[in-house]
């Protein structure tokens, strides 16, 4: 199996966090472990600097909801909406780079996503404050071929950490 964020050690009280490092081959099993248990309501928010490796985590997670092909990056559409048939959960795939008012970001209307899909959010700290408590938080540092993975896992999630 691959990489798992069972592997990863519980850093701290408060929310669980669990570090990991990872290539880009396992970013993908990373993504489909996450993506698997995506339910409507959930928010993952995918930090780090550019290039990171955020769509390359949110793309993972769409494929294994059953996007076929190569999911784009959202920074221009800014939102990215997927619906059944393509994948089997509505999915929002979401980059705040280019936001720069608190308004723009009200116009998107992403909360609306949720009360039958999931948010997958570049870029969250453009919110500007904490949007979703109870979200999955995903950072992600470093380069080249050294990539490390924090997860900050909220209440709503630990009943399903570790991933597969
Ligand atoms: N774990 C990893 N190990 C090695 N390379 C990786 C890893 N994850 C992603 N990459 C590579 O890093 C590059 C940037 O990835 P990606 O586009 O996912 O970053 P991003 O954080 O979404 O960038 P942006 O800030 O522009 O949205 C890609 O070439 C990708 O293949
Ligand atoms: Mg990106």
């Amino acid at each position: 199996m691959g990489p798992c964020l069972r592997r990863g050690t519980n850093t701290k009280a408060g929310p669980m966090s669990f570090t990991l490092a990872y290539n880009l081959d396992e970013a993908d099993a990373i993504g489909a472990a996450i993506g698997g248990v995506l339910a409507p309501g959930d928010v993952v928010l995918l930090s780090g600097d550019l290039g990171a490796g955020k769509t390359t985590l949110a793309r993972a997670m769409l494929k294994a909801r059953g996007l076929a092909g190569e999911a784009p990056s959202p920074t221009f559409a800014i939102v990215q909406p997927y619906a059944p048939p393509e994948v089997d959960l509505p999915i929002a795939h979401v980059d705040l780079y280019r936001i720069e008012e608190p308004r723009d970001l009200i116009e998107l209307g992403l909360d609306d996503y949720l009360s039958d899909g999931a948010l997958l959010i570049e870029w969250p700290d453009r919110l500007g404050g904490d949007g979703w408590p109870g979200a999955l938080e995903l950072t992600i540092s470093g380069a080249g071929d050294a990539r490390v993975l924090t997860a900050r896992v909220p209440p709503a999630w630990e009943a399903r950490w570790p991933l597969p």
